[in-house]
């Protein structure tokens, strides 16, 4: 699969001035758009649902499905609202595209609020991300130049879009798509509760459709390359299940962690991780071997070594016990880390991170963090297993005590830990073991 496969998303990527208007054109760039608007809008929308496009930022959602739940002829403003934030740990596909190809995302935010009737477009991107965010901010410059933003976008009468590049502060609860929201607006990034989705009240309470930085490279080229062409790649529907919408098109894995060539790849989703890690990143460092991965950013949980034949799609992992794809961003841990760690090290992150609107997840992940860090010191007791299974089985939108899905992905690292990793816990805690990592330095805020 690895071989054959040739990168679309990637495919500027490495060539020289490939983030300009110039380059981008000559090779291929804005036909999807020409085609897009050759159509009327519910036929591109239409396509996007057709192509079993699902969204890239995390929780898979049908892109079609969600831009078709937009208010039929609403008279005011429709908003598109793009994802940029990218704070998942071990997430980095979105910088790539933004930095070396900002033109084929900005062609699919055109596309997309075409199809969608969004006469504005805003772009959240954190901080911390300056070169995409010159690069974007120069990509789009050159767009008003060229007609391409604006009025009357390359003669469609009536055709309007303005894009807003947004920078956020840097939290990681700045890319759950409410949190986003409120933090455009100007106010501290606080979850919404759902419903209203942002699809009904979104932007300043107005119909908004929320979507990331990759789902809108993959509109560009659902529109150039054809619908048959996307869904030609990848995971097809399983026939048996009618509910099943497969996983289809191309995907780009962030590999990181203890490997060879850490980096940005792009395969057909439904690739496996013992593929990507031996064919792409140049197989586990050091001559070790794998102990776990963390498939899909640090929310979705751990894949133990002998669960690593796992596809790699939006169906497979949670079979294996796991959250479910994410980010498809794959962090590698080898057989000399402590799980102890790599928990404490999930666990604090949380903790920090969570905004602490709800209860469960305020005080359930600085609890979990506090038990870690006591485990670390040497001072575990084996009931404390059962109080983080219990603790993480308590907290998050599956078991419905919070507004957000952070308090999941806070509790699948510690759910899948205490069901795959349990015995090397018992262990550390039956020989009084101490962490000799300088997460350590760390233990005195806890
Ligand atoms: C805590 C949390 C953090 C999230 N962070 C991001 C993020 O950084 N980028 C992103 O695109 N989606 C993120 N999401 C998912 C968004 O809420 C939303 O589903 C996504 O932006 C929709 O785009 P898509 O349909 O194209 O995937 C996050 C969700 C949660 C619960
Ligand atoms: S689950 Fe956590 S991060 Fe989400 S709204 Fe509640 S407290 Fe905030």
């Amino acid at each position: 699969m690895a071989t054959s496969f040739e990168p679309v998303l990637l495919r500027n990527v490495g060539v020289k001035d490939s983030h300009t208007l110039k380059v981008y054109r000559a090779r291929g760039g804005y036909e999807g758009l020409q085609k897009a608007l050759a159509l009327p809008p519910g036929d591109v929308v239409a396509r996007v649902k057709d192509s079993g496009l699902r969204g890239r930022g995390g929780a898979g959602f049908p892109t079609g499905v969600k831009w078709t739940f937009l208010p039929k002829d609403h008279p005011g403003p429709i908003y598109m609202c793009i994802n940029a934030d990218e704070s998942e740990p071990g997430t980095f596909n979105n910088r790539i595209l933004m930095e070396d190809d900002p033109h084929q995302v900005i062609e699919g935010i055109i596309i997309s609020s075409y199809a969608t009737k969004a006469a504005t477009a805003y772009l959240y991107i954190r901080v911390e991300y300056g070169l995409s965010f010159r690069r974007l901010q120069s990509a789009i410059d050159e767009c008003y130049e060229a007609g391409l933003l604006g009025k009357n976008i390359q003669g469609k009468q009536g055709f309007h879009l303005d894009i807003h590049l947004h920078r956020g502060a840097g939290a990681y609860i700045c890319g759950e798509e409410t949190g986003l929201i409120e933090s455009l607006e100007g106010k501290r990034a606080w979850p919404r509760i759902k419903p209203p989705f942002p699809a009904i009240e979104g932007v300043f309470r107005k119909p908004t459709i929320v979507n990331n930085i990759e789902t809108m490279a993959c509109v560009t080229h659902i529109l150039d390359r054809g619908v048959d062409w996307f869904r030609s790649i990848g995971v097809p529907p399983d026939p048996s299940n009618p509910r099943d919408i497969g996983s289809l098109g191309p995907k780009l894995y962030c590999v990181s962690g203890h490997v060879n060539k850490p980096g940005c790849y792009e395969a057909p989703l439904g690739i496996t991780v013992r593929e990507l890690i031996d064919d792409f990143a140049g197989g586990v460092w050091k001559g070790r071997k794998a102990k776990a991965c963390i498939p899909g950013g640090l929310s979705m949980g751990f894949l133990t070594e002998a669960e690593f034949d796992t596809r790699l799609d939006f169906n497979e992992l949670q079979k294996k016990g796991c959250l479910g794809l994410g980010t498809a961003a794959v962090i590698v841990i080898d057989d000399q880390t402590s799980m102890i760690d790599v928990l404490y090290n999930s666990c604090r992150f949380f903790s920090h991170e969570s905004c602490g609107q709800c209860t469960p997840c305020r005080e359930g992940t600085a609890w979990m963090t506090k038990i870690l860090a006591r485990m670390r010191r040497g001072q575990g007791e084996l009931s404390d297993l059962d109080q983080l299974a219990e603790i993480g089985g308590g907290i998050g939108l599956t078991p419905g005590t919070t507004i957000c899905g952070l308090a999941d992905g806070a509790a699948w690292p510690v759910k899948n830990a205490m069901q795959k990793f349990r015995p090397e816990f018992e262990e550390w805690i039956r020989s009084g073991r101490r962490s000799e990592d300088p997460l350590g330095e760390l233990l005195a805020h806890h």
